[in-house]
Order: C-alpha cells, then structure tokens, then sequence
C-alpha cells in the first residue's frame, strides 16, 4: 500500500521523461517556427498582441515567479491569481512561453504534489507556490531571503538592476544580453551573500538546482534580451510584441533545457565573493517593490 505512490511517481517521471526525449528528437528534425509566428493563433499574445496589462490590486494573490505574476497581470491566468487549475497552469505556459507539452505537465505537476494536492482536479492560488523549499528557494535573483522578506511576491529592485547591469553580452544590433558566465556569477555572488548575511539559510543541491533552472529560463525563453527582461522583471508585464524566443515547434523541453541549467550550476562558484560577502550583506540595499498576496495585503 505503502509503495503505490513512490512507484507512481517514478513511473510518471520515467514516463515523462521518455515523452521528453521524442519531443527532443521531433524538434530536431521539424521546420522551427517562423519569427513573429511562435505564439500559436488562437490564444493570447498572437501577432505580438497581449491582453491588457492590470497589475495586481490589493487582494489579489502573486507570487516569487516572475514569469506566471505576469501571466495573470495579462489576464492569462485569473487577474487576481486565485483558484487556477494545474491543468489551466500546464497549457497556458505552453502557449505563452512556448515550453514543450512535457516540461508543462512536469513542472505544475511537481508543485501539485509539493503542495499535496492532486493534479487532475485540485486548484492553487500563485502565493500557495511560495512554500519555502518546495520550489521557491534562498538565494534568489529577484527576491529576498524569505528570512528578511516574507511577502515573496515582492521584487528586490536593487537585485534586478544589478542582474540586468551585470550582462556582457551583445546581440548583432548591439543590444545587451545576459549570457552564462553572466549568470554563473551574479548566482555565485546572490548565494555567497545570502550565506553570509541570513541566520536561517538553506540551499540544499536539489535547490540550487531548481534555482538554476528557473533562472536558466532568462537566458532560453527570454533569449537573455535586458530590455525585454526590464520589462518583464521589473513590471512583471510582457513587452508588446514580444515572443518566446523558443521556435521549436515542440517547444524547450527538459533535455534541452537542461544543457543550459547544467552549463549555469557548473560556473557558480562561490568562493569568488565569500569574504566580500559578508561585508556587503551590512549594505545591502533594501528598496523594494512590494506585490499584494492574500497572506500579507
Ligand atoms: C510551470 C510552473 C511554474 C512554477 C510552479 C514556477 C514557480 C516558481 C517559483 C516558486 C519561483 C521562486 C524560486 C526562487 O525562490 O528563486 C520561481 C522563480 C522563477 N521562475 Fe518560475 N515557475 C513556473 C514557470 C516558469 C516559467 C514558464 C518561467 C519562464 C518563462 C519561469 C521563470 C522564473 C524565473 C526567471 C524565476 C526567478 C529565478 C530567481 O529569482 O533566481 N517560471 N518560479
């Protein structure tokens, strides 16, 4: 009796996996989509063209994800980020973002069992995701220690300004972009930091890893473009006109999505600011812009 859950999760996962790797293969060999042609017709952001965007009101519920805030500030997922399906959850970021069908059933399907809940027919509000390591983690890039901020919706201005000022990179036109080596770094300084200066702080491998992965999605959803990701980052709205930067008809799926989360975790090396750390956590700016959640407004 005991077992049946742990041997239904690996066999999903396996199964998961097996789909991921035929999506991978599909994608190589498949014509990539046309530019200006990669949010499918029939569903927001087609032709470049987003629902309005309404930031969230007091009540309303958001949370630590930049990248789903955003969707309900658009209307995608309910405007006040309440009573969403996982389901719902699962096809809307595979149109909006363009990542492939099994990432979109893994990823929601993971914070359904995080959250004890069943994914076939359960609902969530976004700041229920907040659970502190469950997905959201220290050390984040956009947001406080929950030790020093307990509303995790909020942004950390000064955190996003410094990630979006530290890229090197440049595409043809000369615009800026974060690269790897750009977010090994500003992750290795956010974790020695984070470290140094938060009595209660945890970062176990499995959530670097997470921590990895949803910032790897800068740099393939969002092609690492700072000016689109000022937008998106800062107001947590997406830019008019933007697009997934993903063009595989199957969309970014976990393998090849973990060629770059695996590149980023490599070059983290905290080291490089462990005795500057804990100088500059007595510093550290705390200007902030604070986001509304259930809990907390
Ligand atoms: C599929 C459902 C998703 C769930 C349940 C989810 C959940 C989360 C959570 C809980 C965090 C906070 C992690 C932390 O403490 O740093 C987070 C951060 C983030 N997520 Fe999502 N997310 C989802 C989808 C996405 C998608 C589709 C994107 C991109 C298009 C994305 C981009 C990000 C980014 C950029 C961060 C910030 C990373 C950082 O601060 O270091 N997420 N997400």
């Amino acid at each position: 009796m005991f077992l049946i859950t742990p041997i239904a999760k690996v066999t999903t996962d396996i199964a998961v996996l097996a789909w991921d790797v035929s999506l991978t293969l599909i994608n190589l060999v498949s014509p990539k989509r046309k530019v200006g042609q990669v949010t499918p017709h029939g569903y927001a952001g087609v032709d470049g063209k987003w629902p309005e965007f309404i930031p969230a009101k007091e009540g309303d519920s958001r949370c630590s994800c930049p990248a789903l805030n955003a969707m309900a500030n658009h209307g995608i997922l309910p405007r006040d980020g309440k009573n969403i399906s996982f389901k719902e959850l699962n096809h809307t970021i595979r149109t909006t973002y363009n990542f492939a069908p099994s990432f979109c059933f893994f990823v929601p399907n993971f914070a359904a069992n995080m959250l004890k809940k069943k994914y076939g027919k359960d609902r969530f509000d976004l700041a229920e995701l907040d659970l502190h390591n469950g997905i959201e983690h220290d050390a984040s890039l956009l947001r406080r220690d929950l030790y020093f901020e307990p509303n995790q919706a909020t942004i950390h201005v000064p955190y996003v300004k410094e990630l979006l000022e530290s890229a090197t990179g440049k595409d043809a036109d000369g615009n800026a972009l974060l690269t790897i080596p750009d977010l090994s770094l500003i992750s290795s300084k956010r974790r020695a930091e984070a470290r140094a200066e938060n009595p209660e702080f945890s970062l176990s491998k499995f959530h670097k890893m997470f921590g990895s992965s949803n910032s790897s999605t800068l740099l393939t959803i969002f092609g690492g473009r700072v000016r689109d990701l000022e937008t998106v980052l800062l107001e947590e709205r997406l830019p008019e006109a933007w697009e997934s930067r993903i063009r595989e008809p199957y969309g970014l799926t976990l393998m090849t999505f973990n060629k770059t989360v695996l590149k980023v975790e490599k070059g983290i090396d905290e080291t490089k600011f462990a005795p500057a750390a804990a100088a500059s956590a007595e510093t550290t700016s705390r200007s902030s812009v604070q986001k509304p959640t259930e809990e907390t407004s």
